[in-house]
């Protein structure tokens, strides 16, 4: 059993839990606050959302133990929020639930969005809401209703942000981006899937996530080998061509501080007088963003223009542990138009455990390092192509978006194999 202590609703909330009890399982059936609903049970649905240090998150797939010292608010802890009360009246006069089954992670939701943004079009609120799944309503009174006090925004008194500097949510849907552009996260039917899939911002949600610009607008190529389990270690290599000499990109990616910068969501720390680096990788997992903080250390082979980076982290608030290593050796090439390129060849090894765990298991694993290694490899490229000027792709992984791209691209494939060509 593990003891924990955290605020719910405002008040001090003590016990001891197994460690496996989700968050939504400890506010229903040991403090009795059945408005949080449990619909699907996998982060998909949004029933189950509620506050955790002011950012929304899945309370389904949270587990209490990590929560801490956490304050949460559920659905019965907005009675005094004004906010809430409008969307609630909303909701009522839009005729936005029927069952009213998604409506406390529904309206939780809406509050969040209505709190950071304003001025959406209806599209832009399906799109933003698309991690909130309704079965009865088709969204169009949700949307009414939401658009209704959006319009009001700039005379309600708004709630501020995220209180602690939340690190588990934010849940729902694509991320804090203004521009609506982000994916659903799930295939199933959602907001966004129902929205009039004519307009510029519904079409936006298919478009594959961003990559990095480079000068030349080269997109490059990163072949992915088998994944592989090994004494307990995911295992897989992959490979790809910057069209740079070699001593140029050795150069580069023998300074770590230079690659970390290339790999979206990580940070390193100045290194330790003994050699190891500390630093942080931002993941974001659909409802979860996870930040594993950890420490490595760097072996470098100059003459043989290898360098291996191995480490290990945590990431306190899911409870999840990497370990693993990345090792990479620059072979010379030469390109198509008789100049020297340079090969990249990388391997990676590392384990998972805790709820992020998942995805070591994965068969998507492969597909998604695939995207991983092109937003690396492309981030290489502009970073030598224009040192000073070079745009890099910094936000945190989100496996989320790339999971999208990825049931996006074999939906394309699937296409092109029923009707021949491309869609
Ligand atoms: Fe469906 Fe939690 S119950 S997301
Ligand atoms: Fe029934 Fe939304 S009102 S699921």
């Amino acid at each position: 059993m593990t003891a924990i202590t955290l605020t719910v609703n405002g008040q001090s909330v003590s016990a001891e839990i197994t460690p496996r009890t989700h968050l939504a399982d400890f506010l229903r059936e040991h403090l009795l606050l059945t408005g949080t609903h449990i619909g699907c049970e996998h982060g998909i649905c949004g029933a189950c959302t509620v506050e955790i240090d002011g950012e929304i998150a899945r309370s389904c797939i949270t587990y209490a133990a990590g929560c801490d010292g956490a304050e949460i608010r559920t659905i019965e802890g907005f009675d005094d929020d004004k906010l809430m009360a409008r969307l609630r009246q909303a909701f009522s006069e839009a005729h936005a639930l029927q069952c009213g089954y998604c409506t406390p992670g529904m309206l939780i939701a809406a509050r969040d969005l209505i709190r950071r943004k304003g001025g959406l079009s209806g599209a832009q609120i399906r799109t933003e809401m698309s991690g909130n799944l309704c079965r009865c309503t088709g969204y169009v009174g949700i949307v009414e209703a939401m658009a209704r006090v959006m319009a009001e925004r700039a005379t309600l008194d708004l709630p501020s942000a995220s209180v602690r500097g939340a690190r588990l949510g934010p849940a729902p849907g694509p991320a804090s981006s203004t521009t609506g552009n982000a994916k659903p996260a799930a295939p199933h039917r959602s907001l966004a899937a129902s929205a009039n899939v004519g307009s510029a911002s519904a079409r936006g949600t298919q478009s594959p996530p961003p990559v990095a610009p480079t000068t030349k607008g080269r997109r490059i190529k990163v072949e992915v080998g088998s994944v592989e389990e090994v004494a307990g270690k995911t295992r897989l290599t992959q490979s790809f061509v910057l069209e740079h000499p070699r001593d140029a990109v050795w150069q580069l990616m023998a300074d770590a501080q230079a690659v970390a910068t290339c790999m979206p969501g990580m940070k390193l720390d100045a290194p330790l007088p003994d050699g190891r680096v500390t630093g942080r990788m931002e993941i974001a997992l659909g409802p979860i963003k996870a930040s594993f903080a950890g420490e490595g250390t760097i072996a470098s082979f100059p003459a043989e223009y290898r360098q291996v980076i191995s480490g290990k982290g945590g990431d306190r608030k899911s409870s999840s542990s990497a370990a693993g290593e990345v090792a990479y050796r620059l072979r010379r090439e030469t390109g198509p138009s008789g100049v020297e390129v340079t090969r990249v060849d990388v391997e990676l090894g590392y384990s998972l455990t805790g709820p992020l765990a998942q995805f070591s298991r994965s068969n998507m694993v492969r597909a998604l390092v695939s995207r991983i290694g092109e937003s690396f490899a492309q981030n290489l490229d502009a970073k030598l192509s224009t040192p000073e000027d070079a745009e890099i792709l910094s936000a945190p992984l989100s496996m989320g978006s790339l999971i999208w791209r990825v049931a996006f691209d074999r939906l394309r494939t699937g296409v092109t194999r029923v009707f021949g060509r491309k869609s």
